[in-house]
């Protein structure tokens, strides 16, 4: 029986961003064709050579506040269900745009950090920090200079808001990933606990099968910008398939 009502987790992943004009990792030509991420998405990669990992991150941060990268209509129908939607929904992010709140969401954990956002590694302060961050630049609430980093997580460390996250998972009743490959934990792990509490339906609208593809009840392949719209009509019209 559809029900109308129960809260609503969304994992989105690089692939929601795509139609945007933001790179993913593991597509043909995606990020990690271009550069290894050894060198610059590892804490071992930062210590051994900063210049080069704060230089990716420049690049990446200004290439976001270009003009020509805007919020797609995948992004905007998320924030649309969230609106409209009577429970709560939480948007589980790995990205590290900002395009989901420009596409009006607000209910959003980014999982993996902010590309917009740097953080002190002595008194441990994030910040807001849109222009290239330097070797030398100080930090805003302590002062200490040349210990700022990119407010972003790495592989090796440990994933924000994890504890929130396993809660929203426990409680949900539909759990939507939208964009990702499914291969990088603990995000690809998500679906698997939510199978395992039995409570929620699940479903995956990705361009291709991710990884996790059929632990869903559904799989719906295609771009983000058509499956995404008419999946959350489909909800709100006729509610959370039974
Ligand atoms: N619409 C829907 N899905 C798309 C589209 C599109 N237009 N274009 C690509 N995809 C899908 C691809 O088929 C792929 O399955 O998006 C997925 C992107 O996968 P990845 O590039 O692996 O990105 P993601 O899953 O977000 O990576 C997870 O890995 O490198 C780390 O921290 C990084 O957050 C990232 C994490």
């Amino acid at each position: 029986m559809p029900t109308r009502s129960g809260p609503i987790v969304i994992l989105t992943g690089a692939g929601i961003s795509k139609e945007s004009g933001l790179d993913t990792f593991r597509c043909a030509g995606g990020i990690w064709t271009q550069v290894s991420l050894e060198d610059v998405a590892t804490p071992e990669g930062f210590a051994r050579d900063p210049v080069r990992v704060q230089a990716f991150y420049n690049d990446r941060r200004r290439g976001l506040l270009t003009d020509n990268i805007r919020p797609n209509a995948a992004h905007e129908a998320l924030a649309r269900l969230e609106r409209d939607w009577d429970d709560e929904v939480l948007l589980v992010t790995q990205n590290i745009d900002n395009l989901h709140e420009r596409g009006g969401s607000t209910n959003i954990l980014h999982m993996h950090g902010e590309l917009l956002k740097v953080r002190c590694e002595h008194c441990g302060g994030v910040h807001e920090w849109h222009t290239d961050l330097g070797a030398d630049d100080i930090c805003p609430a302590c002062g200490t200079a040349g210990l700022m980093r990119p407010h972003v997580v790495w592989f090796g460390e440990i994933p924000l808001g994890m504890e929130r996250i396993a809660d929203a998972l426990d409680r949900c009743a539909l759990f939507m990933s939208v964009g990702t490959s499914g291969t990088v934990y603990p995000a690809a792990g998500f679906v698997a606990e939510v199978v395992r509490f039995g409570r929620a339906h699940t479903v995956e609208l990705n361009m291709e099968a991710s990884h996790g593809a059929t632990l869903f009840r559904e799989a719906i392949q295609g771009p983000a910008t058509a499956l995404v719209p008419a999946y959350v009509d489909r909800l709100l019209n006729e509610g959370i398939p039974g």
